[in-house]
C-alpha cells in the first residue's frame, strides 16, 4: 500500500541495536557491558536469558545486509557497542572492535544502504558503571571520548549520527526502578543520570561537529511519551503534567531551550533532588540539533487518583498512573494507539520545531511460525499500516517528518523480556539462526516501493 504523503524526501529504514543482535560478547577484545552483568542477576531477565549469542549478527554481516537490501529500504539504523570500541570505557580504540563496524559500514554502502549510527543503545562498559555509571559526571566525558574514537573510525563514510537512544530508559529503568541494567533503584541517582546523559550527548555532539567534514545529520533519539489526562479533573491534569515533565520536557527543554522546566525542578526539589548542573552545561546540551529521533510504541492516559480515589500515595507523592484506553494490546501488553503518534508529533512540532524521524516503531505479537519459517503476522502488518498512516497524517498537517524506521529488522533479545517477545519483521529461529521475512516484512517492502513510485513523476 502506498502512503502518498510520504512519497518524497522521506527515508525508509529498519533498526536494531548492538546487544540485542550481535552476540559474540567476548570476541575480538570486547569488554563486558552492564547488560552482560545484569543478565547474570537471578530473576533480572525472563528465562535467565542473555545476549551472548542473540542473532549471531557479528558472524553474519553479509547475509544480514542481503536481507536489508532485499527489503528495499534505503537506511539501516544500528548501534555501536561501546565495549567493543573501548572495552573498559576509556583509553585507545580496540582495533578489532572497530574493524567489525568498518566492515558493516562498507558492506552497507556497497549495497547502496545508508548507515545510521546510534552511539549508545544502553551497553555501558561495566568498568564505567563500577566507577559510578551515568549518575557520575565523569561518564559524560568518557562518552565524548568514545564518540570521538567512533567518529574518527567511521566519520569519513557515515553522515547520520545519533548520540543516545532513549535516555529516559537508561535513567529511569536503569537507575530508578531497576528493571534494566544496571538495576539500581535510587530516584536521585536516576535524575543525576538524566543530566549526565544530556551532558554526554552535548559533549559528544560538539566533538563530532568539530571533526566532521562534509554533510552531517546529528541528533538524539527520545522515547517521548504521549500523555493525555484520563478525565478533565484537576488531579488527572496534574498527573499528566508530572508524567509529561519527567518523560518529555526534562529532556527536550534543555536540549532545545537550554533550561530545565521550572515545574519539574520544583517537583524534584520537593523530593530533595537537585539537578547537578554546572556552569556552561546547558549551553553544551542545547547546541542545535539537525534532527530529533522519535521512538513510539503506545500512548498513556494519566490518572491522578489511585483505585480508591486517593490523590496522594503512601510515599506522600501525588498519584501518577496510567489507566487503560480500552484498546487491543500487543504481546508487550502495550495498548495500540496510532492516533497518539499523530498527536505527539504535532505537539512536538509546535513546542520544539525540530525536523523529526521515527527511529523506532513496531510491535511484538505471539507469532506462529509455519514449518518453512514463514509467519502470517497480520496483526503486526495492521500495526504498521496504522502507525505509518499516523506519520503520514502528521506530515499532511505540516509536521516536518523525514523518515520512518521499523523496529525491528529481526526478532531479537528484548532486554528484560529475553527472547520471548518478537518485534522482527524478519523471523529468527534461535535454534538454527535461520532468518525468514515475515508477511509484515513483505508488506513493508512492498509499501516502501509503492510509496516511492507514487512520488515519481510528481512535481516538486
Ligand atoms: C525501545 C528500545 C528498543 C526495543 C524497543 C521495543 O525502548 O529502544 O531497543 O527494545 O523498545
Amino acid at each position: 500500500m502506498a502512503f502518498p504523503a510520504l512519497a518524497r524526501d522521506f527515508r525508509w529504514g529498519v533498526a536494531t541495536s548492538s546487544y540485542q543482535i550481535e552476540g559474540a560478547v567476548d570476541e575480538d577484545g570486547r569488554g563486558p557491558s552492564i547488560w552482560d552483568t545484569f543478565c547474570r542477576v537471578p530473576g533480572a531477565v525472563v528465562g535467565g536469558e542473555n545476549g551472548d549469542v542473540a542473532c549471531d549478527h557479528y558472524h553474519r554481516v553479509p547475509e544480514d545486509v542481503d536481507i536489508i537490501a532485499g527489503l528495499g529500504v534505503d537506511t539501516y539504523r544500528f548501534s555501536l557497542a561501546w565495549p567493543r570500541i573501548q572495552p573498559g570505557g576509556r583509553g585507545p580504540a580496540n582495533a578489532a572492535g572497530v574493524a567489525f563496524y568498518d566492515r558493516l559500514v562498507d558492506t552497507l554502502l556497497d549495497r547502496g544502504i545508508t548507515p545510521w549510527i546510534t552511539l549508545y543503545h544502553w551497553d555501558l562498559p561495566q568498568e564505567l558503571e563500577d566507577a559510578g555509571g551515568w549518575p557520575a559526571r565523569d561518564t559524560a566525558y568518557r562518552f565524548a571520548d568514545y564518540a570521538e574514537l567512533a567518529h574518527d573510525a567511521l566519520g569519513d563514510r557515515v553522515v547520520h549520527w545519533t548520540t543516545l537512544n532513549e535516555p529516559w530508559c537508561s535513567a529511569m529503568l536503569g537507575y530508578e526502578n531497576g528493571i534494566h541494567a544496571p538495576g539500581r533503584k535510587d530516584f536521585g541517582a536516576a535524575m543525576h543520570a538524566v543530566h549526565h546523559l544530556l551532558l554526554g550527548h552535548g559533549l559528544a555532539a560538539a566533538r563530532i561537529r568539530e571533526r566532521h567534514t562534509g554533510p552531517l545529520e546529528l541528533g538524539i533519539t527520545l522515547n517521548t511519551g504521549h500523555f493525555v489526562p484520563a478525565t478533565d479533573s484537576e488531579a488527572d491534569r496534574e498527573a499528566r503534567r508530572i508524567a509529561d515533565g519527567l518523560s518529555n520536557r526534562i529532556y527536550l527543554d534543555p536540549l532545545v531551550h537550554g533550561r530545565y522546566p521550572e515545574d519539574v525542578t520544583a517537583d524534584l526539589a520537593a523530593r530533595g533532588v537537585t539537578m547537578p548542573v554546572q556552569d556552561g552545561d546547558l549551553e553544551i546540551i542545547s547546541a542545535p540539533l539537525d534532527i530529533l529521533g522519535i521512538n513510539y510504541y503506545s500512548s498513556h492516559r494519566s490518572s491522578g487518583t489511585d483505585e480508591n480515589g486517593a490523590t496522594t500515595g503512601e510515599d506522600g507523592l501525588p498519584v501518577v498512573r496510567s489507566v487503560p484506553y480500552g484498546r487491543p494490546r500487543t504481546a508487550m501488553d502495550w495498548e495500540i494507539v496510532p492516533e497518539g503518534l499523530t498527536d505527539l508529533l504535532t505537539r512536538l512540532h509546535d513546542d520544539y520545531g525540530l525536523p523529526m524521524i521515527i527511529t523506532e516503531n513496531g510491535a511484538a505479537f505471539d507469532d506462529v511460525a509455519e514449518e518453512d519459517g514463514s509467519v502470517h503476522d497480520a496483526d503486526r502488518t495492521a500495526y504498521l499500516v496504522d502507525h505509518i498512516g499516523a506519520v503520514a497524517a502528521a506530515r499532511e498537517a505540516g509536521v516536518d517528518m523525514r523518515g520512518y524506521f521499523a523496529w525491528s529488522l529481526f526478532d531479537n533479545f528484548e532486554w528484560a523480556e529475553g527472547y520471548a517477545k518478537r518485534f522482527g519483521i524478519v523471523r529468527v529461529d534461535y535454534d538454527t539462526q535461520r532468518r525468514t521475512v515475515k508477511d509484515s516484512g513483505r508488506w513493508f517492502a512492498d509499501s516502501v516501493r509503492l510509496t516511492r513510485e507514487a512520488g515519481e513523476g510528481t512535481a516538486g
